[in-house]
């Protein structure tokens, strides 16, 4: 058993070991699949960060804890029924070595049972330093370790994966992101999607002009007042018809209204 430990520990840590002041953003990751994430964690800022230094993100397989020949994680289900569930042993064992080797963390467990995962949330865990992605498989996981081991059971979102593991690379990119020095210009998370209840207004970039459309006329006049103006009509608009839910939720604050009554004025006169 210690030298599986070594392996998933110390082979899938994607660190250099001699960071001094020690990752901003710690995440553990149980798994069965540690090398589902290996492409992911090299890729573009994320991968930059966690070369730099600034996110650790350490895998760990419940297999390397399963005993028996065939090391067996999982079982049918108590009471009949379709699947497999996975055992709590192997899980428990994974969970506590993690732990025991590089300190406790913030446990979630990844199951579309779960809270539904937002922005909101991503914020709130940026501020924790270490966190655990516990991925569940097959039909879900014994309920025990859900009780026993589990702080908060997240869902990505109202449909079923075949497992955890792209639901926990979805929980690391949106973390991240927030931590600081991971993404290459902080104000970019200031004015994005959710913060406020509001979807993000549109963008472009070069050329003028494609393929007959043009760049409204408004980000090109170097109007500061005007261009913030628009933009959050825009914001307000795009989430009136995109996300209806999220204004019913967060409804239109007085400066919001001022705003639409203006751009409704001037509209009128044309
Ligand atoms: N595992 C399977 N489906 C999931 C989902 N929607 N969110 C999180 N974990 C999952």
């Amino acid at each position: 058993m210690a030298t599986a430990v070594a392996w998933s520990s110390i082979r899938m840590t994607s660190q250099p070991s001699d960071a001094r002041s020690g990752p901003l953003l710690d995440v553990e990751v149980v798994t069965l699949f540690p090398e589902a994430f290996d492409s992911f964690l090299r890729a573009s800022l994320l991968g930059k960060a966690v070369e730099g230094g600034i996110v650790r993100v350490n895998r760990t397989s419940p297999r390397d804890f399963a005993r028996g020949r065939h090391r067996q994680v999982d079982d049918s289900p108590y009471g009949g029924g379709p699947g497999m569930v996975l055992r709590p042993e192997p899980l428990a064992a994974a969970i506590e070595a993690a732990e025991t080797a590089r300190g406790k963390a913030f446990r979630i467990l990844l199951a579309p049972s779960g809270r539904l995962f937002d922005q909101a949330l991503a914020r709130e865990l940026a501020g924790r330093r270490r966190l655990m992605l516990i991925c569940g498989r097959y039909e879900g996981v014994d309920e025990r370790i859900t009780e026993l081991f589990a702080d908060e059971v997240l869902s990505i979102g109202d449909y079923v994966l075949a497992g955890g593991e792209t639901a926990a690379a979805v929980v690391i990119e949106a973390v991240a992101r927030l931590v600081p020095g991971v993404l290459g210009c902080e104000a970019s998370t200031v004015d994005e999607s959710f913060q406020a209840g509001r979807l993000e207004y549109p963008q472009w970039t070069r050329p003028p002009t494609f393929r007959g459309l043009a760049v409204p006329e408004t980000l090109l006049s170097g109007n500061h007042a005007q261009v913030a103006r628009w933009r959050q009509l825009q914001s307000i608009e795009r989430t009136r018809v995109r996300r209806p839910d999220l204004l019913s939720r967060h409804p239109l604050t007085s400066e919001e209204s001022l705003l639409l009554k203006g751009g409704a004025a001037k509209k009128r006169k044309g």
